[in-house]
């Protein structure tokens, strides 16, 4: 079990803080996403205590987990919030975040985005190529108004991670290549609606290793000069997120200190104010999928299949990047072990939580926990096979709190028109 604090066995049965989680799976069935809130404070105090030392701001990366009541607790904690389109702009609005603790990412975003983050006085948005800085001018000056923005530079480095969630290569569409640097600031230099501010970097997800983000860094700084001798000043030098977090034990994840202790003396003495986008770091070891063992079977040659009633369509992440993650029964006692795929039940081959897993045997009308996953779990749920979007709650101590209702058939159908 990746984590130990906020969920973790007492008396053989599984504990989210201060509750029992059968206790939630029989009141609000399943599948049922439990998220501690403690967990998410514990892990942004220690994100902010690892980077004390510099002046920094700590944007969350919204996309991550975006339910209203994550995006309240942190909003509470004091934190910011990296933003990547219009939709996740509106609910960090709606969960109390002050605009000028919000930066604005996206490689594609509309103009109607555009005005939406200019209109609300964002701290800045993130630019991602030359094409974006001539809109983001038009709107500004349509808007009578100037736009704050920071450039993303696309350092050129392979972060060692699986290929879909690294960004920081020549070969991905993410921010403006570092060799081509200048030509965005020959561009700025046209733009009267646009206000320089800072420079930003994000080279992937999931990175174990500090050097990548070494490399990238020098590079970052390599463009902050170009700037400077440009007359630019970067007052905001944002280094992306990308931190790691344990999803199977005998993998651990570096600590963030790890990192802390690389950065912090390269960015000690900058001027600019230091900006981080974690994501994963904050909420992915702060929630778990409850689900039901619907049914077990066997083929011919003894394979086993656990049939659960959660799905891809809660947790993609096993299936789009062969992700690992711990599964375990909620009640612990002695059991064999078996060796067994674990599905949902969409009509997809690739629908699944773990294949050839040694589990502890689990029965049918059992509940079982997937783990670490409260990064891109939920926010990358899908209606697929027209499943019913499942139920949130939040654990407080041994207070539970209902943060998203289980979607109905109705609410599946409202905005089409026959
Ligand atoms: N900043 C930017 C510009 C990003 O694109 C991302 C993530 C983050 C920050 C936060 O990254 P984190 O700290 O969470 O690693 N669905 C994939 C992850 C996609 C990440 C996309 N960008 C997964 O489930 O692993």
């Amino acid at each position: 079990m990746p984590t130990d604090d906020f969920f973790y066995y007492k008396k053989d049965q599984l504990y989210c803080e201060g509750i029992k989680v059968k206790d939630l799976a029989e009141e609000f069935g399943t599948p049922l996403y439990v998220t501690s809130k403690n967990a998410i404070i514990a892990q942004y105090r220690r994100f902010e205590k690892a980077f004390k030392p510099l002046n920094h701001l700590t944007c969350y990366s919204v996309k991550a987990n975006y339910n209203l009541s994550v995006l309240r607790t942190l909003v509470q904690e004091g934190s910011g919030f990296d933003v990547n389109s219009g939709g996740e702009l509106f609910r960090a609005l709606k969960a109390g975040a002050k605009p000028k603790k919000i930066i604005f990412a996206g490689v594609g975003k509309t103009k109607a985005e555009i005005e939406f983050a200019i209109k609300s006085k964002v701290l800045f948005q993130k630019v991602e190529s030359l094409s974006e800085l001539r809109v983001i001018d038009e709107v500004a000056k349509n808007l009578k108004t100037t736009a704050p923005i920071a450039l993303r530079i696309n350092p050129n480095v392979a972060a060692e991670t699986h290929p879909y969630i690294t960004t920081g290569n020549d070969e991905k569409k993410f921010g403006i290549d570092e060799m081509l640097a200048e030509d965005a600031f020959s561009e700025l230099a046209k733009h009267k609606h646009l206000k320089f501010v800072g420079l930003e970097m994000h080279i992937g997800s999931q990175i174990f290793d500090t050097q990548s983000y070494l490399e990238a860094l020098f590079k970052l700084l390599g463009v902050k000069a170009i700037a400077e001798s440009k007359g630019f000043t970067v007052k905001y030098l944002d280094i992306g997120g990308g931190f790691p977090i344990t999803y199977r034990t005998t993998q651990p994840a570096p600590d963030i200190e790890v990192f802390s202790e690389k950065l912090i003396p390269l960015l000690k003495n900058q001027s600019a104010q230091i900006l981080f986008e974690p994501g994963r770091f904050i909420v992915g070891n702060a929630s778990v999928i409850l689900t039901e063992v619907l049914y077990r079977k066997q083929n011919h040659r003894g394979k086993n299949f656990v049939i659960v009633d959660a799905a891809m369509t809660e947790l993609m992440r096993p299936m789009l990047y062969e992700a690992y993650h711990d599964i375990l029964p909620i009640e612990r006692k002695e059991r064999e072990i078996i060796i067994t795929d674990i599905v949902g039940g969409v009509c997809e081959t690739g629908d699944f939580f773990a294949l050839d897993r040694e589990i502890p045997e689990v029965k049918e009308g059992e509940h079982v926990a997937i783990f670490s996953a409260g990064a891109y779990g939920a926010v990358m749920s899908s209606n697929y096979n027209a499943r019913l979007k499942p139920a949130e709650v939040m654990v407080d101590g041994k207070k539970v709190k209902l943060i998203r209702k289980r979607e109905t058939y109705k609410q599946l159908i409202q905005n089409e028109v026959l």
